[in-house]
């Protein structure tokens, strides 16, 4: 019998957190959660491991401050680094997570030199292009969540608008994780109804800037932080294709070598996920408009990418 998968978590604050709780709860693999402060993730998962028995999950939870724990993880979900608050675009982030997230992975790379790496830390394309460089990994190991995030919120908006139930709606968002990114309603659908069929298209374009604004919208309201439950869920929806070799199609931020015509950029697109990671890029047909909105959202990248001289 194949052992237990196992999950390294970097970063024990809100995503990372949460992460380890999902991971646990659907008892998906043993997980290692590491952070630089003292306790925090050797505390959380004390705490967790103390809700195994009420909830019934058979797996084991490691805090550390260092990354000999992690050695062999199958596995590294990346969440370390600063979290947005008002006023602060994901941007604002750069230069201090990217120095987070480049050390985070060199470490990563040396314990677990066969793992899929998983970034969530902003900004979130040119961190993973950042992990994918610093890490040395072949580009069907290293990706980006933020598209199952953004397709998630659009699909809650849709839901609510409707009074549908969310698991009816399919959304479709392209593009970086910023500002510019791509929601596209031609490919949204409810129980496989085109939405621009449904809403009428001002309200249609509502939920479209909310949706690109749905990061923004939760640091207002939380003050302290940014959103983490949907996020994390997000990122584990994409470790647990991957170790059960689903062959999900799920938009995540990958290295694009001239698909879409963008070349040597992390930007997200529909993938098909399994257990080699990344195994297709799928390249759906756009319109003129709404090529020149993902090609608007990757030079928005390219930009940060530039910053960092990557
Ligand atoms: P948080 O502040 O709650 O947690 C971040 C954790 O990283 C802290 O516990 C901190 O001690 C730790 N950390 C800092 N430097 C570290 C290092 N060198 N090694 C290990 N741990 C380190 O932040 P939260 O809410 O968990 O967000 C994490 C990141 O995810 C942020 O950059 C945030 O902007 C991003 N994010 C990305 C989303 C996406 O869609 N990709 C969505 C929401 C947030
Ligand atoms: C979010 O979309 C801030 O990227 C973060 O919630």
């Amino acid at each position: 019998m194949a052992g237990r998968n196992k999950i390294t978590v970097v970063g024990a604050g809100n995503i990372g957190g949460t992460a380890a709780h999902w991971i646990a709860s659907k008892e998906l693999a043993d997980v290692v959660l590491v952070d630089i402060v003292e306790g925090t993730p050797q505390g959380k998962c004390l705490d967790l491991a103390q809700a195994a028995p009420i909830d019934g999950f058979d797996v084991k939870l490691v805090g550390a401050n260092g990354y000999e724990e992690t050695a062999g993880s199958d596995v590294v979900i990346i969440t370390a680094g600063l979290a947005r608050k008002p006023g602060m675009s994901r941007d604002d982030l750069l230069k201090t997570n990217a120095d987070i997230v480049g050390g985070v992975t060199e470490q990563v790379a040396k314990y677990s030199p066969n793992a899929f790496i998983i970034v969530v830390s902003n900004p979130l394309d040119a961190m993973a292009q950042l992990a994918y460089v610093r890490s040395g990994f072949p580009k069907n190991r290293v990706l980006g969540m933020a598209g199952i995030l953004d397709s998630a919120r659009m699909r809650c908006f849709v839901a609510e608008e409707l009074n549908v139930s969310v698991e009816n709606v399919s959304c479709f968002v392209l593009g970086g994780h910023g500002d510019t990114m791509v929601p596209l309603p031609r490919y949204s659908t409810v129980a496989g109804i085109p939405i621009t069929e449904l809403i009428a298209p001002e309200r249609l374009a509502e939920i479209v800037k909310r949706t690109a604004n749905g990061g923004a919208e939760i640091v207002g309201l939380l003050k302290t932080g940014s959103a983490f439950y949907a996020p994390s869920l997000a990122a584990v929806e994409m470790a647990e294709a991957i170790l059960k070799d689903k062959k999900k199609i799920l938009p995540c931020a990958v290295y694009l070598e001239g698909e879409y015509g963008i070349n040597n950029l992390f930007v997200g697109v529909p993938v098909k996920l399994g257990k080699n990671g990344i195994e297709q890029i799928i390249e759906i047909s756009l319109t003129n408009e709404e090529r020149a909105a993902l090609h608007k959202s990757a030079g928005a990248v390219q930009e940060l990418i530039d910053v960092l001289g990557i």
